[in-house]
């Protein structure tokens, strides 16, 4: 595991964005898994910037994480009080990069039939040939996607209903300004498993702020636990590259050593 701490929330963004991209160069049809939240969003700024300068998404094939149930997909129509991550990704994102609308894959969350529909979506990562590289924000609670407290580290895509401490960090972000009120905001979400999460070959986790930085240190060097589902990223097997910035690392016991492996690495060129 990589852990790479910079020193601001722009250059974890450039770093995290550059990973991205070299991943786009190489394999030009990749696979991406991406992520809601603040805190990618630098992050996509970032690769809409490299777009302008010629990277090109026509053929990467994305699958979202989550998205709450009740909330729509269209991406073309106005939003208003829409707070639907569909919504997100495609002001945040998509709208800004050639990627094809056919190579957007959303858990749709207006669907009629939740269970049919995660069956359906795991089935068409499967067909695409697997999540080459899965991006992830970290949960108030220590979340992937939904995944909350208590999910299996084996669970698949599903619906999981939201913890309170979600729904108030949530709230904040996509509900207050809009002047919904909280009852009304949805209390339940459907998102990839942690066991689905796990099969993506390669994970690049972004945190920031000091907000994080005692959930980010159960995650990464607490046990692995249910109750803290991220700190599954302990157990998978591929390439994993966490960025972070100085403030969420602060209660990291053995950022010093992730900072000296980081500069012996680029030392032996590795
Ligand atoms: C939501 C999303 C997660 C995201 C988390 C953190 O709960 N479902 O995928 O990682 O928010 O969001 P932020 O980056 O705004 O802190």
């Amino acid at each position: 595991m990589d852990i790479i701490i910079r020193d601001n929330y722009e250059e974890m963004s450039t770093y995290a964005a550059e990973i991205i991209a070299g991943y786009i160069k190489y394999k030009p049809d990749c696979v991406l898994g991406l992520a809601t939240g603040g805190t990618p969003i630098g992050t996509y700024k970032e690769l809409i910037r490299m777009h302008h300068e010629g990277l090109d998404f026509s053929q990467v094939i994305t699958f979202n994480l989550d998205e709450y149930l009740g909330v729509g997909m269209e991406l073309e129509r106005p939003y208003h009080s829409d707070q639907s991550y569909a919504r997100f990704m495609h002001e945040e994102l998509f709208k800004h990069i050639n990627i094809k609308k056919e190579n957007i894959h959303l858990p749709d969350g207006q669907t009629e039939d939740p269970k049919k529909f995660c069956i359906w979506y795991e089935a068409e990562i499967k067909r695409v040939g697997g999540i080459d590289l899965q991006i992830l924000g970290l949960g108030g609670d220590g979340h992937w996607g939904f995944n909350e407290p208590g999910s299996s580290l084996g669970s698949r895509t599903r619906v999981q209903a939201l913890t309170e401490q979600t729904l108030d960090d949530n709230y904040e972000a996509f509900y207050k300004n809009a002047n919904i009120e909280r009852s009304k905001m949805p209390h339940f979400a459907i998102t990839m498993g942690i066991g689905t999460i796990l099969e993506a070959k390669n994970i690049l986790m972004v945190v920031n702020g000091s907000k994080k930085a005692n959930i980010l240190a159960k995650c990464l060097e607490g046990p692995i636990t249910s109750q803290v589902t991220s700190s599954a990223i302990q157990l998978h097997s591929g390439e994993i590259t966490v960025v972070i910035d100085e403030a969420a690392a602060s209660k990291l016991t053995h950022s010093g050593r992730y900072k000296h492996i980081e500069k012996l690495k680029h030392q032996f060129g590795l």
